[in-house]
Parts: structure tokens; C-alpha cells; sequence
């Protein structure tokens, strides 16, 4: 893959979570797992949208000099639209808003005019209905599988149905949208995420809290893998 290219929509992607990494040692985490991994997950918590506070542009622009995967930038945030230029200039490829704060068409026609790859993320309780409209207007659809804020949390099964109608859409209307799921993501619901209808998987203790983390991730596109052939 070209550097900080997304790749082909629709295929199997890796995206682990630097917010279960050691903060202190950040650029040896990413380091650590170039190998078995396709995209870089970037979780941004603003302490309001979310109850918690993570890292910001200058993190991104830090860790640009240390890869050149694709970066994924989930945005938990409030008011992501005043933060959206300094992510694109700090090195950000993807940012993913949530469709919770509103203003969605606005931020996605801002993201797509600042050359981002666009991404609209539902919480576990928000309905399909609500994203489904924006489908043509984006690149990845991020449903997740736990309640934002926390890395650890347990996997949410019940999303899936919500995966299963997203893809059958997807594909019906032939669309160039990603589907991808975030939280509680390891090699066991890997393969049930798979089986809905999900292509990019993040996943951040089930990789950074191994005591091998590279082997972690070949160890989860594996379990996916197995589930597709
Ligand atoms: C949750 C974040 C996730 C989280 C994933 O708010 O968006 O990306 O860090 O962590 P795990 O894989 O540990 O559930
Ligand atoms: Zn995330």
C-alpha cells in the first residue's frame, strides 16, 4: 500500500487503538505493530462529548514522523468542526465525527473540503436510521461496539443486527463506504463482527495490553480472516 493511502474500500483492515498504548512511549507502540496492521486509530476525547480526555493535533503531528499508515482520527468530540483543519494539518487522513452532536452535513461537506477522507460514527443506541441518510457522503461508517469513552470495555453483540442492515444497504446501493466496528474487539467477537457485515476492525487492549503486540494483531486478522474463507 502507498503511503498514508487508505486502500481498496471494503477490504479487511487492522486499525489498533493508541489509547490503550503506553502514552510514554507512543512512536515505539506504533512502531511496534507497522507490520501486521493496515490503518493507525487515533481516539480524541474532548472530557464533554465523552467523559474522559485523551490526545489532541499535536499527538497526530508527532506520530506522523514515526508512520506512514493511514490515519484514522475518531473525533469525540462536541464541536469537532473547530478542530477539524488543525487534525488535517497535523498529519490526520481520516477524521470520523459522530453523528450525536448534529451539524452532520455540514461537517462532512467541511471534512471532504479540507481533502479528508470522511467518516460518521453511531453510539451503540443510536438507530441505523440516523446515519443512513449521509451513506453517499462518506467513505467509512464507524458503529460502535461499546459506549465511547473507555478503552476495555466489553463487545456489545447487539449492535450487530445494525451492522448487518449497514452492509446490506452498502452493497444494495453499491456504495464506496467502509464498515467499521471499535470496542471490545478481540479474537473471539472479531469473527461475529465479520459475520455482520464489518471491514475494519479497531482494536486497542486486545492488541497494547499483549505482551506482544504485533502478534497480537496477526493473531486478530487471523480469527477474521478464518471467518471469511
Ligand atoms: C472507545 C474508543 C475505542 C477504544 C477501543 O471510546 O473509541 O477505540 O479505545 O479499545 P478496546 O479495543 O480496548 O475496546
Ligand atoms: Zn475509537
Amino acid at each position: 500500500m502507498k503511503e498514508r493511502e487508505p486502500g481498496e474500500t471494503g477490504r479487511l483492515r487492522i486499525a489498533p487503538s493508541i489509547l490503550s498504548a503506553d502514552f510514554g512511549s507512543l512512536a515505539d507502540a506504533v512502531r511496534g505493530v507497522d507490520v501486521e496492521t493496515d490503518w493507525l486509530h487515533v481516539d480524541v476525547m474532548d472530557g464533554h462529548f465523552v467523559p474522559n480526555v485523551s490526545v489532541g493535533p499535536p499527538v497526530v503531528k508527532s506520530l506522523r514522523r514515526y508512520s506512514n499508515k493511514f490515519f484514522d482520527c475518531h473525533l469525540m468530540m462536541s464541536e469537532p468542526g473547530r478542530y477539524l483543519e488543525a487534525f488535517r494539518d497535523a498529519g490526520a487522513d481520516g477524521c470520523t465525527v459522530h453523528v450525536e452532536v448534529g451539524d452532520t452535513a455540514a461537517l462532512i461537506e467541511q471534512a471532504r473540503s479540507l481533502g479528508l477522507r470522511v467518516g460518521l460514527a453511531a453510539n451503540p443506541d443510536t438507530h441505523f436510521s440516523a446515519v443512513s441518510p449521509y451513506l453517499s457522503s462518506i467513505d467509512l461508517l464507524l458503529l460502535m461496539t461499546v459506549f465511547p469513552g473507555f478503552g476495555g470495555q466489553s463487545f456489545i453483540a447487539e449492535v450487530m443486527p445494525k451492522v448487518e442492515e449497514a452492509r446490506r444497504v452498502i452493497d444494495e446501493e453499491g456504495l464506496n463506504v467502509d464498515i467499521e466496528v471499535d470496542g471490545g474487539i478481540d479474537t473471539t467477537t472479531i469473527p461475529v463482527a465479520v459475520k455482520a457485515g464489518a471491514n475494519v476492525f479497531v482494536a486497542g487492549n486486545a492488541i497494547f495490553a499483549k505482551p506482544d503486540p504485533e502478534e497480537a494483531a496477526r493473531q486478530l486478522r487471523e480469527s477474521a480472516l478464518a471467518r471469511t474463507s
